[in-house]
């Protein structure tokens, strides 16, 4: 359940082998201390390690964003060519609007260092009041594609009518849209 004034963020895994205990979900708890790093505000993490099954990625991204009142729930995993990745059609299915220069410029950074970025179909978009951005499942993808689209993440969720996420100074370059 939702508490009352407390910004709430969303962190889950999308792994078949994550979710049986068969490795450690080190992607989603790097997520998780990343965000403590750069964020400056007072947030709880609702934290979630589920199969790729597409019934259980729709009713967790709905429930962490309609009952859990998310203002930003960040995937990992699920977003390559494999037969059972999934991620972003069902992040697709449950968003109004999609942005896709999340995508974009997460691969655009990734491509840099590792050729196989290409392959992740990783995206992002709004439903109701809650920003989804889908990061792949590595664990050395995520420091790299997070920090690629932070920066953007306060305006972004600001101009949905959530709260604003302020980072420490130092951590992140902010853009502060003037409105
Ligand atoms: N992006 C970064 N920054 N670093 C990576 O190691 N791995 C790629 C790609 N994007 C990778 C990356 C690979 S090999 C795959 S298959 C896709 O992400 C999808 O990964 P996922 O299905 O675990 O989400």
């Amino acid at each position: 359940m939702p508490q009352a004034n407390r910004i709430q963020i969303g962190i889950l895994t999308v792994s078949d082998r994550a979710s049986k205990g068969s490795y450690q979900d080190i992607s989603g708890k790097e997520i998780i201390s990343l965000l403590k790093k750069y964020l400056a505000v007072d947030w709880l993490p609702v934290y979630k390690i589920i199969p790729d099954n597409l019934g259980q990625i729709k009713s967790t991204l709905k429930r962490m964003a309609d009952k859990e009142k998310c203002c930003l729930i960040i995937t990992t995993g699920g977003t390559g060519p494999a037969l059972r990745d999934i991620t972003p059609e069902v992040t697709a299915q449950v968003c109004s609007k999609i942005l896709p220069g999340f995508g974009e410029a997460m691969r655009i950074v990734s491509l840099k260092s590792v050729p196989t970025a290409i392959l992740s179909r990783q995206t992002a978009g709004i439903r109701n009041q809650t920003l989804i951005i889908n990061l792949p499942g590595n664990p050395k993808a995520i420091k790299q594609c997070l920090t690629a689209v932070l920066p953007a993440v306060p305006d972004c969720i600001d101009l949905i009518g959530g709260p604003y996420l302020k980072y420490r100074s130092g951590t992140l370059r902010t853009l502060h849209l003037h409105r």
